[in-house]
């Protein structure tokens, strides 16, 4: 009766990676348990977690170095085999919502987020790829545009191309405060989508600053962002507290890949116990005031949820 917070299956988003064809299942070194997915393969996926109770769903592509190129030209391509599968799985799972990420690092030669001029990111040069990117996106049937890309001025940028091409109702997710973090890395490997070379700190955030992400939140807010995000999340929980307090949006938290390799590495030792520490780690984000998580952890969770539930 005097529990503050409730954890459920429903609050969290289950990250998914998808492959061209027909390649076979294969599991990510760095994330135990999380593997590269075909298309049937992931609706087995997502039939076996809604089995549980979690029913929204992030998903990335896996991109063929072939189809990369400086401009990310691939994104937005109508032979797109991650849009593609996003139109056949919106028929196959009409009750699901299906989250997209808006940034150029997996197309991309140079496996930067935004634009490389000069060997610069070009901040503004890089918008209407991203707008290109999220229109593209919506026409498939993505529910919330999620832009990881924490280019300048990109929510109004994104907001006002799908609204001229009438897809008022797509929602966008922002990646408000994304953090400059090492904890990326398993990630990177799933896509193989580390920068070529330089790294990502001159538009993600120094993990030293809290105030700046309380900027970030009122531009996003002001740019027309339904939902904003703390990325990562367990190093940054007085950040999701933060923006909790001072935003009436709701508030996700990505518990990124480097934090579920963590615990799995423990737990695979016996050093920690998966089945305690998991629900620990997931409700102390929702505690410190995220709304939904973004976690490589949902399925474990649901079929926890579900076992002491049952
Ligand atoms: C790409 C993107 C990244 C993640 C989500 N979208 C990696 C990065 O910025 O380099 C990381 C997610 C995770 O570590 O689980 N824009």
């Amino acid at each position: 009766m005097l529990e503050e917070t409730i954890l459920l299956p429903a609050h969290l988003i289950y990250p998914l990676f998808l492959v061209e064809g027909k390649i076979k299942a294969d599991e990510i070194k760095s994330l135990p348990g999380i593997f590269r997915l075909n298309l049937d393969d992931i609706s087995k996926e997502i039939e076996e977690c809604l089995k549980v109770g979690v029913s929204t769903f992030v998903i990335f592509p896996v991109v063929a170095e072939k189809h990369k190129d400086k401009k990310a030209t691939y994104s937005y391509s109508p032979k797109n085999f991650y849009l593609n599968a996003i139109r056949v799985l919106k028929k196959r799972f009409p009750q699901v919502i299906l989250m997209s990420d808006v940034a150029m690092d997996p197309y991309s030669s140079d496996g930067h987020d935004g634009l490389v001029v000069n060997g610069e990111i070009n901040n503004d040069l890089t918008l209407p790829i991203l707008g290109r990117m999220a229109v593209a996106q919506a026409e498939a049937g993505i529910d919330i545009i999620g832009p990881s890309d924490m280019m300048d001025g990109r929510i109004g940028f994104i907001r006002n191309e799908l609204d001229k091409q009438k897809f008022t109702d797509v929602s966008i997710m922002s990646y408000t405060a994304k953090y400059a973090s090492a904890y990326y890395g398993p990630f990177r490997d799933a896509l193989d989508s580390a920068p070529k070379s330089g790294d990502k700190k001159t538009y993600q955030m120094n993990p030293a600053n809290k105030y700046e992400a309380l900027r970030e939140a009122v531009l996003d807010e002001q740019e027309g962002a339904d939902m904003l995000m703390v990325k990562p999340a367990l190093c940054y929980l007085d950040v999701i507290h933060l923006l909790k307090e001072n935003s009436t949006l709701p508030i996700a938290a990505y518990n990124v890949s480097g934090e579920f390799a963590m615990l799995k590495a423990a737990s695979a030792n016996g050093w920690l116990n998966y089945e305690q520490a998991m629900p620990e780690q997931l409700l102390s984000i929702k505690r410190a005031g995220a709304d939904i998580i973004l976690t490589y952890f949902a399925k474990d969770f649901g079929r926890l949820f579900k076992k002491l539930n049952s």
